[in-house]
């Protein structure tokens, strides 16, 4: 007798399928060399051929896995969905780290049921480091086979990650930022790919991570990772249509949002 596994789970299986096939993918193509294909909302916003071919292949797969679901990727045409669920996709997230041969890049492969904070699977995986980290709503956040959990509180601050968005104009605001949450800190990264500090949060790699102005499919899986692995993540809507996303563990992320909400 075969015994139907949860939705959420069956999904979580093609998403690590899906994403091992496109890391293989992003690798090779790294390994023969980047071709920049454009330039997107600023100079410093770019695509490359790999982004679009990789993305290209996870749209085919999931067309032909699961027909009807909807599709919200960085790098092509939004599809509505029938089903009720949308995958939510970036082909390569960090992008310059891939251009410029840094390994923290990644394919970010969310399916969403409703809100995009309300994804059921994801999977991140990180092709140059072998790394895949993985949840299913209710059934925990995993790199490969070990269960993750976000840090408890230190007195020595929180290890803190953020990213700057490509737009020139935002940075001094951006800093701004940065002098505020110091005093909570014991350093800070920025590793330039937006769901690998989420699932280095879910690892407690990282204490807590923030960052302004990220888009759907930069933090859909990372999020379902940090919340399964029993952290709190929020978003606060900005002047701009895209949010600013807090992450940590749950007594962390109440102090990151004293903190981070006076700067909206
Ligand atoms: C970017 C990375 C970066 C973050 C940017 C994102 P991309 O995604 O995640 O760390 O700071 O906001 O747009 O362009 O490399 O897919
Ligand atoms: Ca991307």
């Amino acid at each position: 007798m075969t015994v139907d596994l949860p939705i959420a789970v069956q999904l979580q299986e093609l998403a690590v399928d899906i994403a091992r096939e496109a890391g293989a993918l992003a690798r090779e193509r790294r390994a023969a060399g980047v071709a920049l294909a454009a330039t997107k909302t600023t100079l410093a916003d770019i695509v490359t051929e790999a982004d679009r071919e990789v993305e290209a292949l996870i749209r085919s797969r999931l067309d032909a896995e699961r027909p009807g679901d909807g599709f919200l990727g960085e790098e092509s045409e939004a599809a509505q969905s029938s089903t009720g669920i949308t995958w939510v996709v970036d082909p390569i997230d960090g992008t310059v780290n891939y251009a410029y041969g840094i390994p923290s890049y990644n394919v970010s492969i969310a399916a969403v049921q409703g809100e995009v904070d309300e994804a059921l699977a994801a999977a991140v995986y990180a092709p140059a480091l072998d790394e895949l980290f993985t949840a299913a709503r209710g059934g925990g956040a995993w790199l490969g086979d070990q269960r993750l959990a976000v840090t408890a509180e230190n007195p020595a601050g929180a290890l803190l990650a953020t990213g700057f968005g490509y737009d020139p104009a935002t940075h001094d605001g951006d800093l701004a930022t940065v002098r505020r949450v110091m005093p909570l800190a014991r350093d800070l990264r920025r590793m330039g790919a937006a769901a690998l500090d989420l699932a280095y949060v879910a690892a407690g790699r990282l204490d807590g991570y923030f960052e302004r102005g990220l888009a759907p499919w930069d933090f859909a899986a990372g999020g379902l990772l940090v919340r399964e692995a029993g952290g709190v993540v929020s978003r606060v809507d900005t002047a701009s249509d895209r949010p600013m996303i807090i992450a940590a563990g749950p007594a962390l992320h109440e102090r990151l949002s004293e903190v981070l909400h006076k700067e909206i």
